[in-house]
């Protein structure tokens, strides 16, 4: 189990929380992800890369994860397009490279470092994606975030981003609850072995609400 998951105390977007979370994630976490969104992850993520320019030769996927993106990113743009793909924890860069080696991607590269303080060179990317990735950052963090994307775009440069939000409808919201509060945790007991909560369930709970409280304004 994550360290500290069961303390109330405990900063869920602090840096070494999250790449814990996501260590211990990172060998199942295709398949909750899959299961976790019954399918829909996946036309998701399509639907985030198929909104950025199909011409984009410099694309970036900011906590790529396992580069979940990449099948997207493949064909939704031109074999000339170099992809870089960016994470912070190890772990899901080993997944992500293996991902990598499995398309033969000559033109895609994995970056271990943060999304709040790329190795990259200001004006770097025609475009920027990002999917599910946003809830593990503070308000504050979301602030760093957006400047660093607009440091690393070419002006003119596109940017799509992806994630979960609570739903507006009563009735949605209260099934996204229940969702929320049984389907994941059984879903982290069948994969981790454990009876607790599964990582993701605090981070979609309390990530999700803090993104939809306080929007930056940048
Ligand atoms: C929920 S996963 C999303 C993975 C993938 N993009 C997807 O669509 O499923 C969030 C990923 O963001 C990474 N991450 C969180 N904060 C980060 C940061 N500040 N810099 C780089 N990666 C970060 C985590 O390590 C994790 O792999």
């Amino acid at each position: 189990m994550c360290q500290g998951l069961e303390d109330p105390e405990v900063d869920i977007h602090s840096e070494r929380f999250v790449k814990s979370l996501f260590s211990e994630m990172s060998r199942t976490y295709g398949v909750v992800n899959l299961l976790s969104s019954l399918g829909f992850a996946y036309f998701w993520r399509k639907l985030a890369v198929r909104a950025l320019p199909k011409d984009s030769l410099q694309v970036c996927d900011l906590m790529t994860g396992g580069a979940e993106c990449l099948t997207h990113m493949r064909t939704h743009f031109g074999k000339e397009t170099r992809m870089e793909l960016v994470d912070w924890c190890e772990d899901m860069c080993a997944r992500a490279r293996q991902t990598v080696r499995r398309y033969h991607g000559k033109q895609v590269e994995v970056i271990n470092a943060s999304a709040l303080a790329l190795p990259s060179q200001d004006a770097s990317y025609d475009a920027v994606v990002s999917t599910f990735g946003l809830k593990t950052l503070s308000p504050d963090e979301l602030l760093d975030f957006v400047r660093e994307v607009k440091r690393v775009l070419k002006p003119g440069g596109s940017i799509s981003l992806l994630e979960f939000s609570m739903p507006e409808n009563a009735m949605v919201r209260f099934f996204f609850r229940l969702y929320v509060k049984f389907y994941v945790p059984f879903l982290g007991w069948l994969f981790l072995g454990e009876s607790g909560q599964l990582p993701d369930a605090v981070a979609i709970h309390q990530g999700v609400w803090e993104l939809q409280k306080g929007r930056p304004a940048v």
